[in-house]
Order: C-alpha cells, then sequence, then structure tokens
C-alpha cells in the first residue's frame, strides 16, 4: 500500500493528498476568500425590530439592551425613513400600549399603538416594509400570549385566542403592514389569521409564522423592552421546549404551511442552528428566517461593554453562520449596524 508523506516525515495510510492538495491555497489572498466565501450577509436580508409606545417626543433606552430604544409614534417615521436609507429588509414593530386588560383589547383597536405606530411609518416611509408581530403578551395585564381559559392556574384559551388574533391581524393590514407575524405559537394561529384576513379582503398580505418558538431565557431583556412579562407561570404550554426533538420543530413547521404560511421562523437562532438546518433542508422551497433574539443581543453587547469581545467582529460571525445554518431571513437589533459596517469594505 502507498505510504503518504506527512511534514514530519513520518508514514501514515491514512489517505492524504498532501502536499498536491493544500486548503491553505485559497486562503492567502482576501480577493480569494471573498470570491469563494458563499455566505454573504445583506443589509436586505436583514429585519430591524422597533419598539413603539405612547406618548411625545419619546426616545426611551432600553437598560438590558443598549443601542434599543422605545420610541412614540412622532418620532417613529423619521426613524423608519432613515433605516430604509440603509437598504434594510424591513422593520418587525412591537407595540406597548398605554392600557393592559384581561383580554388585550387594546390590539386589536383602530387607534391602537401599532395601528398608528404602521400609519405613520408607512406615510413617513413607503418604500420600508413593514412587519407586525402579532400577539397578546405586551396588551394582556397578566402578559400572556391570549386570553385565560377558567382553569387553576389559568392558562392560554387556545381556541378563544384565535378569533381575537384573526381581528388583531386585520387592523394592522388595514393600517398598512406588509407582512403579519404571528408570535405566540397558539395552535391553529395561522390558519385563523389566514381566513381573517381573506374574509377582509386582504388575501395577497403575506404571513411569516413563528412557527418553531422555543420557551427561552434568552427572551429576557425582551420583556423589559415590551414589557410583557408573564405575571404569573410561564410560556411553556405555548412555546416549544427547547430539549424537544427537532422532528418536532419541523411538525410545527408542516402544520403553519399547511395552514398558509408563507415564511417560516425559528426563534432563538444561536441556540437553534441545528433547528434551522433542519428545517432548510426539509422544506428547501420555503423562505426560511431565523430571529436573533434580545438575549442574544445583550450578552454580546454586554461582553464587548467589558471589552472581552469585539462586537462587531462577533455579530459578524453570529449572523454568518446563522445564514450559513439556513436562515435567509434574520431579524437582528444589530440589523442597522450591520448595514453600515458592510458598507465599510474592511468589514
Ligand atoms: C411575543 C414575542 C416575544 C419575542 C418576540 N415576540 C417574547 C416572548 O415570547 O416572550 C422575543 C424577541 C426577543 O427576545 O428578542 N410573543
Amino acid at each position: 500500500m502507498m505510504k503518504h508523506f506527512t511534514p514530519r516525515g513520518l508514514s501514515s495510510d491514512a489517505p492524504s493528498g498532501f502536499p498536491t492538495v493544500r486548503m491553505r491555497r485559497l486562503r492567502y489572498n482576501a480577493r480569494l476568500r471573498e470570491l469563494v466565501r458563499e455566505v454573504r450577509l445583506s443589509p436586505a436580508s436583514l429585519v430591524q425590530p422597533l419598539f413603539v409606545r405612547g406618548g411625545r417626543g419619546l426616545r426611551q433606552e432600553i437598560g438590558s439592551m443598549p443601542g434599543v430604544f422605545q420610541w412614540s409614534v412622532d418620532l417613529l417615521g423619521d426613524e423608519v425613513a432613515r433605516l430604509a436609507e440603509l437598504g434594510l429588509g424591513g422593520v418587525i414593530l412591537f407595540g406597548i400600549p398605554d392600557q393592559k386588560d384581561a383580554t388585550g383589547s387594546a390590539a386589536c383597536a383602530d387607534d391602537g399603538i401599532i395601528q398608528q405606530a404602521l400609519r405613520a411609518a408607512k406615510r413617513a416611509a413607503p418604500q420600508m416594509l413593514l412587519v407586525s408581530d402579532v400577539c397578546f403578551c405586551e396588551y394582556t395585564d397578566h402578559g400572556h400570549c391570549g386570553v385565560l381559559d377558567g382553569r387553576q392556574p389559568p392558562d392560554v384559551d387556545n381556541d378563544a385566542t384565535l378569533e381575537l388574533l384573526a381581528q388583531q391581524a386585520v387592523t394592522h393590514a388595514q393600517a398598512g403592514a406588509d407582512l403579519i407575524a404571528p408570535s405566540g405559537m397558539i395552535d391553529g394561529m395561522v390558519g385563523a389569521i389566514r381566513r381573517g384576513l381573506d374574509a377582509a379582503g386582504f388575501t395577497r398580505l403575506p404571513i411569516m409564522s413563528y412557527a418553531a418558538k422555543f420557551a427561552s431565557a434568552f427572551y429576557g431583556p425582551f420583556r423589559d423592552a415590551a414589557e410583557s412579562t408573564p405575571q404569573f407561570g410561564d410560556r411553556r404550554t405555548y412555546q416549544m421546549d427547547p430539549a424537544s426533538p427537532v422532528g418536532q420543530a419541523l411538525r410545527e413547521v408542516e402544520l403553519d404551511l399547511a395552514e398558509g404560511a408563507d415564511i417560516i421562523m425559528v426563534k432563538p437562532a444561536l441556540a437553534y442552528l441545528d433547528v434551522l438546518a433542519a428545517v432548510r433542508q426539509r422544506f428547501a422551497g420555503v423562505p426560511l428566517a431565523a430571529y436573533n433574539v434580545s438575549g442574544e443581543y445583550s450578552m454580546i453587547k454586554a461582553a464587548a461593554a467589558r471589552g472581552w469581545l469585539d462586537e462587531r467582529r462577533t455579530v459578524l460571525e453570529s449572523l454568518t453562520a446563522i445564514q450559513r445554518a439556513g436562515a435567509g431571513i434574520i431579524l437582528t437589533y444589530w440589523a442597522q449596524d450591520v448595514a453600515a459596517w458592510l458598507k465599510d469594505s474592511s468589514a
């Protein structure tokens, strides 16, 4: 059997093309590295989350998310117009209402916070894609993602929530949403919203479903930002168990597609790259999004603030990994920073 040459002059029977094959040949030249790189981030595939609240002249930084703000509607238009200049794929809007109640009634009001925000954003930046998060956790006084049943302890009443989700989505559509994004992990939510939109004449409005959303500790800072922490219990009866098999995520995706979802999302992103890759492989023809969530943001921010990580390099590497795993669309709090970094050729 042929002996293979190894650098120390030792022989080995392991097949090796070295020295004919040298992996480093494509790494010496920066242009070549760029040429053979298959994963390229682009602002057009990034979606910037924005938090909107009542009041005037407000741009309030969120304590656990430095660089992320709650905006009042009067300042939102200019901000969305500025983001449109960066060429982002879209913005996703989350609302913090003035009043919360047991059924989250402010979520479906024509002059609700998101409905006002959508109108202001559309007016200021008609070219920007406006995504609206459809869920009740920001609107209910108990902080759960739907209305409660009468059980002890109470839980989200799945079927009673469906009709409300459809109503909320229709009011978003009427206010100018370009893409409806239900995030509550309520069984049947995509179908109920699809029927509601169709009945109201919005047959052309697509749905991006948070299809495989896990009950994650990484949402912690978001609940500060959206003021949506559950007042009792947690979301484990509707969001997926992080330890569940990947096949369960595939079933969630399959069901949402059957109900009419146009775009599928996996959330969070970094701890669930295996799920992303599996969904990408099984449903190759479906646009796939990943949500790089608040906790993923805050932990890099915190480390960068201490000088322990280089923020830009860490973020670009993370988002590249999310895209490489299969996401064509990434929702990330760094969307605007990435757009600026990518313009800078040394990124
Ligand atoms: C609402 C919703 C949540 C997030 C997006 N939509 C919070 C939750 O499920 O508790 C989290 C986003 C993030 O952490 O950045 N259902």
